[in-house]
């Protein structure tokens, strides 16, 4: 036990001061300050001792306990100050962020190469004045072939078979199908808009563009689906030299101002006169490369001017109006520009294959 209540000051500050150095978390300093210096601490009995002790002894006590109680109070505060300085710099270092590293680059998606092709052609025709109509993917047999002047069993069918859709009907001669050219949006785009005015149809200038579907047997040159882009300009005084001008123009634009064209006679069905149409070669400049086997010539479109039954089907009188038709494989275009040797890869989602466009 100490002799004197000085004594008694100067042991409860020296332990007190011990355990505060060794309060080590911010959260356990108010438990250190209810038992240094809260009211049954030791320092406080002191200060309640106080009234028993002899007169002349009580300031020089009293002034002892309160200089230690301001000290304790000043160790607490220098003591939490140290605490927070120190879980400041721990999580300082623990987050610390380091602004030279480089960023992380977000991977970015791109345009398909088709649609890319498809919009460079949209971009041509748009200068020409085509507007691009959007039609139907699912078709039946009255659009996708009789409106278009395929009779029911006609030969030219076959190199156009299709997929069927179970309508849970009998359809007969109408089945439903997947459209297996864009043609059939000439039919309803020309009936949409000779609905307009019947009396005097507008003027037609559009491109269709889609996906379009075939029963074949997939290999490097064919492909199950394939879009399309169709051209339709019907008018008063529209000629064979307006869809030579217009294809021509098209070609200049795609593969340069020289490229010469080459029409040969065709046939379909919707057409009449109806034509191939080849570009000379881009890569030889028509001298013979493997690209195009050899011949300096690339086909390109199937196209001609609409024929008659099929102007009619769609509301123009043919005695008034006539206009040409073409029709395009954008893949066959990027194939042929880009050197892809096959058109499977169009589709396979390979992303070895997309990312390099
Ligand atoms: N629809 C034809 C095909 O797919 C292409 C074509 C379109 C031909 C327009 C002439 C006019 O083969």
């Amino acid at each position: 036990m100490p002799e004197s209540p000085l004594e008694l000051l100067d042991q409860i500050e020296a332990s007190a001061l011990s355990a505060l150095g060794a309060v080590e978390a911010e959260d356990s300093l108010e438990a250190w300050r209810v038992a240094h210096l809260g009211r049954s601490s030791p320092l406080m009995g002191v200060f309640d001792r106080l009234g028993g002790l002899p007169k002349e002894e009580r300031p020089a006590i009293g002034r002892r306990a309160n200089e230690v109680k301001r000290l304790l109070e000043s160790a607490l505060a220098e003591r939490a100050a140290l605490l927070r300085q120190q879980a400041l710099e721990r999580t300082l270092l623990g987050e610390r962020l380091d602004v030279t590293l480089p960023g992380r680059a977000r991977p970015r998606g791109r345009l398909h190469i088709s649609n890319q092709t498809l919009r460079q052609i949209y971009r041509i025709f748009a200068e020409m004045g085509f507007q691009v109509y959007r039609s139907r993917d699912v078709e039946t047999d009255e659009y996708n072939f009789q409106l278009l002047n395929f009779p029911p069993h006609h030969p030219a069918r076959e190199m156009q078979d299709s997929y069927y859709i179970d309508t849970g009907t009998e359809r007969g001669d109408n089945p439903v199908l997947l459209r297996t050219h864009t043609s059939p949006g000439q039919i309803r785009a020309m009936r949409e808009l000779a609905a307009l005015n019947p009396d005097n149809p507008p003027a037609v200038r559009l491109i269709l563009p889609g996906m379009c579907y075939r029963y074949e047997q997939i290999s490097a040159r064919y492909e199950i689906q394939f879009t399309q882009v169709e051209g339709l300009a019907i008018g008063e005084h529209i000629t064979f030299g307006d869809l030579k001008g217009t294809i021509n123009d098209f070609g200049r634009r795609v593969f340069g101002q020289g490229v010469r064209t080459r029409f040969r006679a065709s046939h379909f069905p919707f057409t009449e006169p109806s034509a191939e149409v080849d570009f000379e070669c881009f890569l030889c400049n028509g001298a013979g490369c493997p690209v195009c086997k050899y011949t300096g010539w690339l086909e390109i479109m199937g196209c001609g001017m609409v024929h008659p039954v099929v102007l009619q089907n769609g509301g123009y009188d043919p005695a008034r109006y006539t206009g040409f038709a073409f029709g395009m494989g954008p893949e066959r275009l990027t194939m042929l520009r880009h050197r892809i040797e096959d058109i499977r890869y169009f589709w396979a989602n390979d992303l070895r294959f997309l990312e390099q466009f």
